[in-house]
């Protein structure tokens, strides 16, 4: 396998070439934050937003999640203008999100608790005004929980079901605001094509999917 080396955080490592400059990161103990990038997917949505890096002679920070790693490369991970960013991206996230983790089964085990944690915003955030969709909880899954107003739209179970199952009982619906992830017709999941393989539970990073 050919490799390239390369600098992160000051840090020399070597990667496959090809390999997303958030991977060879992550594989070298390196977090950088992330929610809709899955290492098996080769073409991620990139829509969470939170995985910014700087990288030398680049003016911009870019999506590590997208960025190839190259030969002699040089990545920030803490850089003022990529932190700036992810803190905004998250922000924006939290501001349409429940935050109920006193009340929720994946506290102490979720994403969002351990991004906001590395970029030091508080999962209470008021710098954008909070508008909560307060969506039904789906809860006809005899397996598991749905509740959308926990969900951070990052597809990963949808990827899961559709690209790695073959299955699709789920999908986005909507735009903007009102985008959420659903079944078929908006079915509850119970009464969807639904396997009940439960890999869109283990896959989801926050409390939206759940474990009954
Ligand atoms: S992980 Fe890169 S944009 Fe979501």
């Amino acid at each position: 396998m050919k490799t390239v080396s390369l600098i992160i955080d000051g840090k020399k490592l070597t990667a496959p070439k090809g390999e997303r400059v958030l991977w060879a990161a992550l594989d070298n103990d390196i977090y950088i934050p992330h929610l809709c990038a899955h290492h098996d997917n080769s073409a991620p949505d990139a829509s969470c937003r939170l995985c910014w890096v700087e990288i030398e002679n680049k003016s911009q920070p870019v999506t590590a999640c997208t960025e190839t790693v190259a030969e002699g490369m040089v990545v920030n991970t803490r850089g003022e203008a990529a932190i700036r960013l992810a803190r905004t991206a998250l922000e924006l996230l939290l501001a349409s999100n429940a935050v109920d983790c006193a009340n929720c089964a994946k506290s102490g085990n979720c994403e969002l608790q351990k991004i906001a944690a590395h970029l030091k915003v508080n999962l209470k955030t008021r710098r954008f005004r909070k508008i909560l969709r307060d969506l039904p909880v789906d809860t006809s899954s005899p397996l598991f929980t749905y509740d959308p107003n926990k969900c951070v739209l990052c597809g990963q179970c949808i990827w899961v079901c559709r690209k790695q199952l073959g299955i699709g009982a789920l999908g986005f619906a909507h735009r903007g605001f009102n985008r959420r992830m659903t079944t078929f017709n908006d079915q509850p999941i119970g009464q969807s094509a639904c396997a009940e393989c439960r890999e869109c539970v283990n896959i989801c990073p926050t409390g939206a999917l759940c474990f009954k």
